[in-house]
């Protein structure tokens, strides 16, 4: 097992649609249970391969629900529904929390570590947590999700930051 760093805003990775895995093996597996610890580390509800420099379409998650950290594979958002605000932040652009809107319901069919068929839903955390990593996986990322002014003003402040000054 083995802690990634995690990538953050500017990396053009994180702005990269994710390739499908053709294969599960253990290369996979291995890969999934580093991102589970990476996640854990972090600490955070969630983590796209992206994150950690794979662009793959693999992502973990651990919603506190009591069922532990879970693994989508070459996921599908098949639903949303409702609407929820709710304070989201993201590993990738850290010391950021916004109120953010989005539907309250998602439900994800995708493949778990096994090669299985899942589908993972649910409302609130949970609809929140699937649409964040599934986002990641299309290359999306919070600041998409906010209101154009705002979404200026933190782009210039994450590229200063960048830039060091
Ligand atoms: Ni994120």
């Amino acid at each position: 097992m083995a802690i990634f760093p995690i990538r953050t805003f500017g990396d053009p990775v994180l702005r990269t649609p994710a390739k499908p895995v053709e294969e599960i093996d253990d290369k996979i597996r291995t890969l999934i249970e580093d991102m589970i610890e990476t996640m854990y580390d972090a600490p955070g509800v969630g983590l796209a391969a992206p994150q950690i420099g794979v662009s793959l379409r693999i992502a973990v998650f651990d919603a506190n629900d009591g069922l532990g950290a879970r693994a989508m594979i070459n996921p599908v958002l098949v639903e949303t529904a409702g609407e929820w605000e709710f304070e989201e932040g993201c590993l990738s652009v850290p010391g950021y929390w916004w109120n953010i809107k989005r539907p309250a319901y998602a439900k994800i069919e995708a493949l778990n570590e096994d090669g299985e068929e899942v589908v993972y839903e649910g409302e609130e955390l949970m609809g929140r947590v699937l649409q964040h990593e599934y986002q990641h996986l299309e290359g999306t990322l919070i600041i998409d999700q906010l209101p154009r002014r705002e979404r200026k003003k933190v782009l210039k402040e994450l590229s200063e930051q960048a830039l060091g000054l």
